[in-house]
Formats: structure tokens, sequence, C-alpha cells
């Protein structure tokens, strides 16, 4: 499954979402549209018909924003919300501070109409990172567990908590009625530090108790990340910077062919550790050792 919330660019009448989101019909995967995507959600919808799509939500101060984003993405034939519950703030990204970053003319969140939401050039953001100081503005840094209730009321679409890494968090968002939990650490893009999701899925896995579905993101790269990440109790596992750059090389092919190398690696590593089935791939494949330098 893929993530996949990148800035795009219009080519020729097709934005590089949409390449993303037919590679990923292609391929037979789904895709999780970012809220703050260049293209809309009904753009994406229309772009892959049969695809299974799921919208990325970010809570907003103005509810009224925030459940129109759900309704439509309702409307558009998605199956499922994954609020994104790591990002009160942006991390300090000290590349786009430097640089000032905020979206080059051409661009803005198509999800939104207002100047501000959309995130148009032209704002003054002064010393700082644009996108910082849209999710300052924007964005409530104040949401709780009432807020993610407010949100599993609006809506009989699946709900899944992403960025969750501690299993006391994984607990709370069963007991509230969640339908899963997304391990993660936003690519590591938030806070240095956090530790790699792959280490604290087993115990968040465990706090589950088998009562939701849990998913992983970051960090997977081959076939084997992703064998260890379903051995380790995942059901899926999210990809978002390999798509990128398969996208950069080569547009819609070079998305299909990443994926087309993860499947094969996948199935390679299934096939060399004796699983003839999804089913079959348990915690019995992975030995954890101490790492070399921790013995000098
Ligand atoms: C360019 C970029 C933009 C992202 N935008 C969002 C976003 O809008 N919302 C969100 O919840 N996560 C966002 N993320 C984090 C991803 O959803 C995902 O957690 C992360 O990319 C997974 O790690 P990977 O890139 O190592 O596969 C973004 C990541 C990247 C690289």
């Amino acid at each position: 499954m893929i993530k996949m919330p990148c800035v795009n660019k219009k080519i020729v009448g097709t934005t590089r979402m949409q390449w993303f989101v037919r590679a990923c019909q292609a391929m037979g995967t789904g895709m999780m549209l970012s809220s703050w995507a260049t293209s809309s959600i009904e753009e994406v919808a229309e772009a892959a018909r049969t695809g299974l799509h799921w919208l990325q939500l970010y809570i907003y101060k103005d509810r009224d924003v925030t459940e129109s984003l759900v309704r439509r993405a309702e409307r558009a034939g998605y199956k499922g919300i994954f609020v994104t519950v790591d990002t009160p703030f942006l991390g300090r990204r000290v590349d786009d501070v430097r640089n000032k970053f905020q979206l080059p003319p051409h661009l803005r969140l198509k999800n939104f109409s207002s100047s501000d939401l959309a995130f148009s050039s032209g704002k003054d953001f002064g010393e700082d990172s644009g996108l910082a100081v849209y999710v300052a503005e924007a964005i409530d840094a104040s949401i709780n567990w009432e807020d993610i209730k407010w949100l599993r009321g609006l809506t009989s679409l699946p709900i899944v908590a992403k960025g969750i890494l501690r299993a006391d968090d994984a607990k709370e968002a069963v007991k509230i009625g969640l339908n899963g939990i997304l391990v993660s650490n936003h690519g590591a893009r938030q806070l240095d530090g956090v530790p790699a999701t792959i280490d604290v899925l087993p115990e968040i896995v465990e706090a589950v108790e088998g009562k939701v579905e849990v998913f992983l993101d970051g960090g997977v790269r081959k076939g084997t990340d992703v064998l260890k990440a379903l051995a380790l109790g995942a059901k899926a596992v999210f990809i978002g910077r390999p798509l990128i750059w398969g996208l950069v090389y080569q547009g819609e092919e070079g998305a299909k062919e990443v994926l087309q190398m993860l499947k094969e690696e996948f199935r390679l590593a299934m096939a060399l550790t004796g699983c003839r089935r999804v089913e079959e791939i348990g915690r019995t494949l992975i030995r954890r050792h101490q790492a070399l330098f921790s013995k000098i």
C-alpha cells in the first residue's frame, strides 16, 4: 500500500498524483492521499476509478473544514480515513527554514478553496518555513482523544490512527473504536531521536491484542523489509519516498517499476524463508542481535 503525499506538477493535463494513483491501481495496491496534496480528493478518485483510495486527514482548527474533507472522501468512494496524530506542529526541518519553503506559484493544496488554506504562494512567511507557519495557523495543536472521538462519530468509514509509536496510545485508539493503527514516525520528519517503527511494532501489536489491524510505514525499501514487518505482526506496510524516486525517474512507469521490484523482492524473500502463503510469515523468522559497536 502506498502513501504518497508529495507535491506534483501538471504535465500535459496529468498531475504527478494522478500518475501515482494509476500506478497503484495498475499494481493492485491502494493509495493514501494527503489532505495537503496538490491534486484534489475528486481528481485522484477520477484518475483511477477502480483503485482503492484512502484519505490522510489533518484535524484543522476549523472543524467544518475537517468535516468537509471527510464528506468529500465519502462521496468520492474513499475506503478509509487515516488521521495523522503526530503533527500538532511541523517538525524543525532546517532545510525548509533555510529555504523559506513554500509552494511554487503553479501549485496549491487543491483540497482547499481559500488561498490561506491552499498554501498559495505570495504570502510572507517571515524567516520560517512557510509550511511550518501554515501548520501553526491552520492545524489544531490541541487535539486530544476527545477530538478523535468526535471524528469517530462523524463517519462510518474505517478510521486508522497514523503516527502511533506507543502501546498506551494504541490501546486508547482501540478503546475509542478506531479500526486500525499505523505505526509511523512520519518518515522521521517530525522529531529527531524517535524510535524506528520496526522497533516499536511488536509492542503495539501486543497492545492491541488482535482487536484491530496494525500497519507500518517508514524506511520500507526492500521486499525483505516488508517480510520483516509482516513477521512482526503488521498486516501491511505503506511506502513513501521510494515511490517519489520512481516517479522522478520515469513518471507512472517509474512508480510501477518500484512497486514491481518490491513485489518481486517480497516474493523471493518469502520463497527463501519457506513461506508459501502470507499467513505463514511469522515471528520465528526474526532474530534480534546486538549491534557490533555495543560490544566494543
Ligand atoms: C514529501 C513527504 C510529504 C509527506 N506529507 C505527509 C502528509 O501530508 N501527511 C502525513 O500524515 N504524512 C506525510 N508524510 C509522511 C508519510 O506519510 C510517511 O509516514 C513516510 O513518508 C513513510 O516513510 P518513507 O518515506 O520512509 O516510506 C510525508 C512524507 C514525505 C516524504
